[in-house]
């Protein structure tokens, strides 16, 4: 969350006020820093230097055309898990060279729209799959490249909705059940067997079950080696977790530095290509969701703020119980330190919110729904205006809050905007690239209309 910090007691995205952008664009609106992008995918290149490795970003987390570009010039490959994300690719500029097509039901016309494209890689979940993609490839004259998702059976520690690698889950080919598959690709006369594919789950924050996985996959590469079956690419999946509230991953370069230690280790560790699909370790803390105060109300001693984003915008909440921070955009005691405190401090870390003075009035710079109440400082359940109890953004939040002010959820980069939807007829929100002082709208608020143009009328 380094790219929002306090000026002033007045939250910035880099160089510029939110409560700038709230007036600009209003609310509710996904406000990105373009160098905090930049910053982590560049982390994860300087860690690589000198190494074969391709970090293909994981277009689900934030697909957002502007995101795909600017990580397109800085050489990102790209993860992809349908026609749709192929496309958004394609349209921003990406490399389909260094794109790999994910997914544990990719259709035919899917996966011709891929190879038509020249995609680097299928990674490839079944049997089943590798024979369709072997008829789909001949039906073109071409071979495909494969890399078949093996599932590890490791446990990611994270929360069940995100664990991709237990045994249980639906995603990959059994560990005991994948050099049958691979004896299988190799047969298939166009298929090409290109690397082998992992991916155990999402915000993990720890290195074992990276390590774990690794060791399972290198298990399977030297039992491959040992039947004839060459790989070219390792590719060890995403999930490395952001921090939210109290979480401490390891570092970009950390994680990096752990796998490389394990193959050096290995035989022919070093002969591999390195891929990895990163996604929210990318966007995750580059994004905020600003978002405006519309009622305060309290019901049988509960507070609640009803604030105009909700569950459509962010589903995270709502989904897993995800823990998102939430930013006063004006500080309380804003108006009384302006001019006074020179210095800025970084936004976020757990706790950060329960500074609030309860006495210290408040301004909303919003200059419609400008708010002189004081504000009243309880504990808050942040709610959004969706008909659904589970309509919750953050719960038990220590804040001073007067209708109308301005809040930013944090750490929304990922899995934000990605996952929201028009439930309640709500138009999705706009989003906002800011980069140094400049603000460019990246995408605009829907409008109401074009929510149900596709719709029509039954006739009279
Ligand atoms: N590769 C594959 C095959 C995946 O399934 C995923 C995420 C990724 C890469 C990227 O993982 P990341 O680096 O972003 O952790 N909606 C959930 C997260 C779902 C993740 C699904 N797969 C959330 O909001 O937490």
């Amino acid at each position: 969350m380094d790219a929002f910090t306090y000026r002033h007691g007045e939250l910035l995205a880099e160089e510029l006020a939110l409560t700038d952008i709230a007036e600009r664009f209003g609310t509710p609106t996904y406000v990105y820093s373009r160098s905090a992008i930049v910053e982590a995918f560049s982390e994860f290149q300087r860690a690589a230097a000198g190494r074969k490795v391709l970090v293909c970003y994981a277009l689900k987390a934030n697909s957002n055309l502007a995101v795909i570009d600017l990580l397109a010039r800085q050489g990102a490959g790209f993860d992809i898990v349908s026609a749709g994300e192929l496309q958004r690719v394609l349209a921003a500029g990406g490399d389909p060279g260094k794109t790999v097509f994910s997914g544990v039901g990719k259709s035919e016309a899917e996966m011709r729209m891929a190879l038509q494209a020249g995609v680097r890689c299928f990674n490839v979940e079944s049997e089943s799959e590798l024979h369709h993609l072997n008829r789909v490839a001949a039906s073109l004259g071409k071979r495909a490249p494969v890399s078949l998702r093996v599932n590890p059976d490791v446990d990611a520690g994270t929360h069940p909705y995100i664990s991709t690698g237990l045994r249980e889950n639906k995603f990959g080919i059994a560990h005991e059940a994948a050099l049958a598959a691979y004896r299988t690709a190799a047969a298939l006369p166009n298929l090409q067997v290109v690397g082998i594919d992992c991916h155990i789950g999402s915000q993990i924050t720890d290195t074992a079950p990276f390590l774990a996985a690794l060791d399972k996959v290198l298990e399977l590469v030297d039992t491959l080696h040992a039947e004839g079956i060459e790989l070219h690419h390792l590719d060890l999946g995403g999930g490395l977790g952001i921090r939210y509230s109290d979480e401490t991953p390891p570092s970009r370069a950390a994680l990096l530095a752990a796998v490389f230690e394990r193959l050096q280790r290995h035989p022919r560790g070093q002969q591999y290509e390195l891929l990895f699909e990163f996604g929210r370790s990318i966007v995750g803390n580059a994004g905020v969701l600003l978002t405006r105060v519309e009622y305060l109300k309290e019901n049988g001693g509960r507070h609640f703020a009803v604030i105009d984003a909700a569950m459509n915008d962010l589903m995270r909440p709502a989904l897993y119980e995800a823990w998102h921070e939430v930013l006063p955009v004006r500080q309380p005691n804003a108006g009384a330190s302006a001019g006074v405190d020179s210095g800025s401090t970084r936004a976020g870390g757990h706790g950060s919110q329960g500074s609030a003075s309860p006495t210290a009035p408040t301004t909303s710079s919003a200059s419609a729904a400008a708010n002189t109440a004081q504000p009243i400082e309880a504990v808050y359940d942040i709610v959004g205006p969706v008909c659904e109890s589970g309509d919750w953004l953050a719960r038990g939040r220590t804040l001073a809050l007067a209708e109308g002010d301005l809040l930013a959820i944090g750490s929304a980069g990922a899995y934000g905007m990605a996952m929201s939807s028009n439930y309640n007829t709500r138009p999705r929100a706009a989003e906002v690239i800011v980069d140094g002082a400049q603000a460019h709208l990246v995408r605009e608020r829907e409008s109401i209309e074009s929510l149900f143009a596709l719709e029509r009328p039954l006739p009279r």
